[in-house]
């Protein structure tokens, strides 16, 4: 199903987003050398819960976090964990805010401590996918042309881009249609259209895009321990362009 939104629910997803946003920006200064994936959980779901907003993760589909802490080869899904955070670990962390019934959806990468140029450039790399994608984002465009451009620049650049984890729509829930993968071809998929709210979030690989599944079910690695970057926004598809819900202070 695809619901198309009001501006006045891309408004109040606009604020659910902003807070989101605010969490990210607060991240930066808390991630560092010595601290634990769970304390990253706690930050956030009290930042969340004191901002009036419900860590919406919780919950789904029987997830236990307000996060996903992915590091290093770990794709999505990795659960926050007592584990220390050292110098060099690339982390990827992933939230969903209800905010007054307005969802929104967003994944940053942190590098922990001080960065490699093989670190610097897999994010510089992932973070411009996702802005061609968004780019693409246009009513009358196609989810294909999203997937085409990101894959291209992705593969141009000798990265992968992960298949089995796709972007989506966003509304009441957390996912519903369209599925936005980021891979494709142009031209082809589900037509833009004023007013769908969705996810663009390309996963993108030093090595294979193939994945192997944890013993827990849920946390998705490299099949073959290369590393893997995340950069999500929350973006609505109006008749002025795409509009991120999710943008921070850069
Ligand atoms: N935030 C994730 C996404 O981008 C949702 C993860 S599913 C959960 O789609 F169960 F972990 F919450
Ligand atoms: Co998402």
């Amino acid at each position: 199903m695809i619901t198309l939104k009001s501006p006045r629910e891309i408004e109040m997803m606009g604020e659910s987003g902003r807070l989101l946003a605010s969490v990210h920006e607060a991240l930066r200064a808390f991630i560092k050398p010595g601290i634990t994936s769970w304390d990253i959980e706690v930050f956030v779901r009290d930042m969340i819960e004191k901002n009036g907003g419900i860590a919406a993760q919780i919950g789904y589909e029987g997830y236990k976090y307000a996060t996903c802490c992915s590091i290093n080869d770990e794709i999505c899904h990795g659960f926050p964990r007592k584990q220390v955070l050292k110098n060099g670990d690339l982390i990827k962390v992933d939230m969903c805010i209800d905010l007054k019934g307005a969802m929104s959806d967003s994944c940053w990468a942190y590098v922990v401590g001080e960065s490699t140029p093989e670190i610097d450039k897999l994010m510089a790399v992932t973070k411009h996918a996702l802005y061609l994608g968004i780019e693409q984002a246009q009513v009358g465009n196609r989810i294909g042309d999203i997937g085409h451009a990101i894959q291209t620049y992705v593969e141009g650049e000798g990265f992968s881009v992960v298949r089995d984890f796709i972007g989506h729509g966003i509304g009441p829930t957390i996912h519903e249609g369209p599925p936005v993968p980021h891979y494709g071809q142009p031209g082809k998929g589900t037509r833009l259209k004023e007013g769908m709210v969705i996810t663009i979030e390309p996963m993108v690989n030093t090595g294979t895009w193939k994945m192997k599944m944890e013993d827990n079910g849920w946390t998705a690695v490299t099949a073959d321990g290369g590393l893997s970057c995340q950069y999500e926004h929350t973006i609505a598809i109006t008749s002025d362009g795409p509009k991120i819900l999710t943008l921070q202070d850069e």
